[in-house]
């Protein structure tokens, strides 16, 4: 069976398109997963996505990663970034690559965004390139397992 690559959208990011363009830019959070989607194919990867406004239900969803098991994840905590122990504590679980990606540049941001608790606990992160971050992750995730890191 091929390898399966989840992915996790923290909350507010099912408003991308609508949600301060000048920040996160135009495309849809649909958009995006075809996007991941059609990447992966070609790849002969399946890929899951999911979006959630609410912490625990993030929490959730790593932990039922790591039971059913998963090859890679690529999550963007949106706001549960600066401040979700949970959500780090959770990822601590997987075995996969992990990578962190920001849409905007959290670092060019308010101080707070700067902060991110998951940061040491993660594989990578890629942060300020835009959609075409959740592509480049996906890329970075085969690269990775292809190499038996
Ligand atoms: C974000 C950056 C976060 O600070 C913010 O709360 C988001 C999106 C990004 O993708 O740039 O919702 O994670």
């Amino acid at each position: 069976m091929g390898m399966k690559i989840r992915v996790i959208h923290g909350p507010n990011l099912n408003m991308l398109g609508r949600r301060e363009p000048e920040t996160y830019g135009t495309l849809t959070l649909d958009d995006i997963n075809r996007m991941l989607v059609s990447a992966a194919s070609e790849k002969g990867l399946e890929i899951e996505t999911f979006q959630s406004n609410t912490e625990g239900e993030i929490v959730d969803y790593i932990q039922n990663s790591f039971i059913d098991g998963t090859d890679g994840m690529i999550i963007n905590p949106a706001a549960y970034t600066h401040t979700s122990i949970a959500i780090r504590d959770a990822l601590i679980l997987l075995d996969c690559p992990v990578i962190e990606v920001h849409i905007s540049n959290i670092d060019k941001r308010e101080d707070f965004r700067s902060r991110s608790m998951i940061a040491d606990v993660v594989t990578g992160r890629i942060t300020g390139l835009g959609a075409d971050g959740y592509l480049l992750a996906l890329d970075a995730i085969v690269r990775i397992l292809g190499s038996g890191r």
